[in-house]
């Protein structure tokens, strides 16, 4: 039971979140002190912004009389989940079964998308897809719309409704794929920068120019992107590289002169901070060094690769390249809205590899790791003073059985690892968004 004790400051609301607190500064894969974590802490929010994080007793004291506090002791709290990579227009295909991705793409995920050309649709599915996001404890993403201008304006005025940070772009797809998905290279980039123009920087949203694969884009096409890129560097950028086989060699028969399938991108500029790759299974290491000299981000979309059986993300090569590594639920070819579902794959990928991938780790991958690859390290991802407070609350007796082995835990990393293996939406307790509860 939630305790609440009163009411508001003259400037805003005013409140205090009391539980376990959790939040990385760093990746704890590399530095010892990547963390900070209070078994009985509290959370200072203030006109929707993080005032203070800490311990309880050390912070009680400069708690203003009235003040409200919510007491989630017992409970942790982190930053809201940040998935960098998921559908929104994959929302009702998801689980729909395929031998392989390209199988996939044309039997279930082109008929969907097409449906997305009517506002009405879009705006059913962005709303119901914005309710899935935050039950799942995810309160931030980098989103594909579809190639519809007016599915990404849905998807942006409901993000937007809610105040939600969020970022998304129209696909742009001009050849290999239907006639009723198609733009041109000319329409693609003027409908993009119209879209950039009307939601990038927009509250708390941004754009991201969204090329859907190098097989779906002409040469003409991608140079339209680079020269986006290159008007709107602070715009992000989404693609999927090296995912499945049978794609890296379609598109080194299309590209005959690129190295390999990253150089395709990279040879028309869209490597750099800020443009997230999906999937980057099949990649060499002169495409490790390229993504780690550009600062580009990989989205790493465990339970897809899993369920279109694409392939093993290398977390060795990853860290030995120091790749700017994010996680990303990748729905519908991903299985699953939950970040902690996502993690449990991740885990399972990595053991198959032989590396172990910590749940302190895999906690960070999904909070400060891809904020501070999308550029938002100063607004979300953590509790530091001034960011935005959107943040979660993980119930460790959300099920019986994690009840038992929460009970079990001996230390946070086990806690932790018991969430990512056992958890799912049913383990978020709460959401709050900007300071304020969703109601979700
Ligand atoms: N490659 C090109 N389009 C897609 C897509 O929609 N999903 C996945 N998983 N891979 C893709
Ligand atoms: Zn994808």
């Amino acid at each position: 039971m939630n305790q609440t004790t009163s009411s508001s400051s003259p400037t805003g609301t005013t409140r205090a979140i009391r539980g376990r607190v959790l939040h990385f500064q760093r990746d704890p894969q590399f530095h010892d002190d990547a963390y900070q974590y209070w078994e009985d802490g509290v959370l200072l929010v203030a006109d929707g912004r993080i005032a203070a994080a800490g311990p309880y007793a050390e912070l009680a004291p400069s708690i203003a009389p009235g003040t409200e506090v919510i007491d989630h002791r017992g409970k942790l709290i982190v930053p809201g989940f940040i998935d960098t990579h998921v559908h929104y227009p994959q929302t009702d295909m998801i689980a729909s079964p395929s031998p392989g991705l390209l199988h996939w793409l044309d039997t279930y995920t082109f008929p969907e998308e097409r449906r997305f050309a009517e506002p009405e649709y879009a705006a059913a599915v962005a709303s119901f897809f914005a309710d899935e996001l935050l039950r799942n404890g995810t309160t931030s993403a980098l989103v594909w719309s579809t190639v519809h201008a007016t599915s990404a304006d849905a998807l942006f005025a409901e993000s937007h409704r809610r105040n939600l940070r969020l970022a998304t772009g129209k696909v742009l797809m001009d050849r290999h794929c239907p006639d009723f998905l198609r733009d041109t290279a000319e329409s693609g980039a003027r409908e993009s920068a119209d879209l950039l123009s009307r939601w990038h920087g927009k509250g708390r949203l941004s754009y991201a120019i969204t090329p859907r694969f190098a097989p779906t884009s002409t040469e003409a096409q991608l140079a339209a992107c680079g020269e986006l890129a290159r008007a709107y560097p602070d715009a992000l950028i989404q693609t999927h590289v090296a995912e499945n086989r049978d794609e890296v060699k379609w598109v080194a028969e299309l590209f005959p002169q690129a190295r390999s399938y990253l150089d395709v991108y990279d040879r028309y500029g869209l490597l750099r901070p800020g443009a997230f790759y999906g999937h980057a299974i099949h990649l060499d290491d002169d495409d490790r060094r390229r993504l780690a000299d550009t600062g580009a981000a990989v989205a790493h979309c465990p339970t897809s690769n899993l369920f279109l059986g694409s392939g093993l993300y290398d977390f060795h090569q990853s860290d030995a390249h120091r790749l700017n590594l994010t996680l990303a639920t990748d729905v519908g070819g991903g299985t699953s809205f939950s970040m902690l579902r996502t993690m449990n794959a991740a885990h399972k990928v990595a053991r198959m590899g032989g590396y172990h991938l910590t749940a302190l780790r895999m906690f960070y991958l999904a909070t400060r790791a891809p904020a501070d690859a999308l550029g938002w390290g100063d607004r979300v991802g953590s509790f530091a003073p001034g960011n935005e407070a959107d943040f979660i609350v993980l119930d460790p007796d959300a099920t019986p059985l994690l009840g038992r082995r929460s009970a079990r835990s001996e230390t946070l990393e086990e806690q932790l690892f018991a969430f990512a293996m056992l958890g799912d939406d049913r383990v978020i307790d709460s959401v709050y968004v900007m300071g304020e509860r969703a109601g979700v």
